[in-house]
């Protein structure tokens, strides 16, 4: 089953201010609403418990990883506004039909955005409950006619210095831009989105504007932001964090509580907000709660060696 409708959650609290007006204009832009015309969005609840209760959008985007902008959880917030996103231009290669250089907006175009209410786990063991807006990826990527050598699809973040403070950095150690990539049959399961808004709004630049991958199954380290290059490919590319450090970051990267980082154990998450005297711990689930829908993809896979 892919939706679950938790009663505890209403859908007051999801959309806490009314983003009527930003969404119909989102919606204009995908080409969805016409004269007058408005298409109510329904969330829906993917693989959440009964207590998982909705993130304030105040620590969603203030506390971030986006290391193009610098290593701190609010150096995004604070730098990230710098970010010109609009032209964005989006280079498509490899083993597809249709590759070359696309505009964001022909891109998404007559797609429908969702509302998806998914759990976010970050590797560092903090975790949220976010709604998140956005197209099925598999929708996205179909454009583009992917053959049957597409076996992997690598996603690759801007690099652009003048405005991306950390690739200025003579002390960073990452070696831009920042890769991620997903098999083929991931990429095209159900849960797996490209986000284009969070909260009933745009996607905040320290979010990944205009957009940014969510596989709700794995590490948020596999969640990319701001994408350019979408490339097919045969073989699995190497991702960023695997590159960094390969003892301890996978290119599955599927949440596994049972499967230890090599510096801490991931058995449990610290749910944001979380402080010194509430921490509000708990267990963590194998594949962050969407066992049932993704498991499958892993059948008769060592899940300890492909970390
Ligand atoms: N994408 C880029 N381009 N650069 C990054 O540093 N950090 C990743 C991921 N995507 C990162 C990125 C990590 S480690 C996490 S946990 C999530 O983004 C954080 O997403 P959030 O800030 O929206 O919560």
């Amino acid at each position: 089953m892919l939706i679950r409708r938790p009663p505890k959650i209403s859908p007051l609290e999801i959309t806490p201010e009314a983003s009527y007006v930003t969404r119909r204009r989102w919606l204009k832009q995908a080409g969805i609403v016409s004269a007058g015309l408005t298409l109510p969005m329904t969330p829906t609840y993917a693989g959440l418990q009964p207590d998982d209760d909705i993130t304030p959008e105040r620590i969603a985007t203030t506390y971030n990883n986006f290391y193009e902008f610098g290593t701190g959880k609010d150096d995004p917030a604070e730098h990230a506004h710098n970010l010109t996103t609009d032209p964005w231009t989006v280079t498509v290669s490899g083993e597809a039909k249709k590759t070359g250089q696309f505009a964001f907006e022909d891109i998404v175009k007559g797609l429908t955005p969702q509302e998806r209410i998914y759990r976010f786990r970050c590797v560092e063991a903090w975790s949220m409950v976010v709604p998140w807006e956005g197209i099925e990826l598999s929708k996205i990527l179909a454009q583009f006619e992917p053959n049957g050598n597409a076996k992997y699809v690598e996603f690759k973040t801007l690099v652009r210095p003048s405005e991306m403070p950390e690739q200025r950095s003579v002390f960073s150690t990452i070696d831009w831009p920042y890769v991620e990539g997903l098999r083929m049959d991931e990429a095209y399961h159900p849960l797996s989105l490209m986000v284009t808004g969070m909260y009933g709004k745009p996607l905040p630049n320290q979010n990944g504007a205009p957009w940014r991958l969510m596989v709700p199954w794995k590490y948020g380290f596999k969640s990319v932001k701001s994408i350019v290059s979408i490339r097919f490919m045969q073989q699995a590319p190497r991702n960023t964090w695997n590159r960094l450090a390969p003892n301890e970051y996978g290119f599955y990267a599927n949440v596994n509580p049972s499967v230890s980082h090599p510096r801490w154990s991931q058995a449990s998450e610290r749910r944001l907000p979380s402080s010194l005297f509430n921490p509000n711990r708990r267990p963590t689930l194998p594949f962050n709660g969407y066992a049932d829908e993704v498991a499958g993809l892993y059948a008769g896979m060592d899940l300890a060696k492909f970390y």
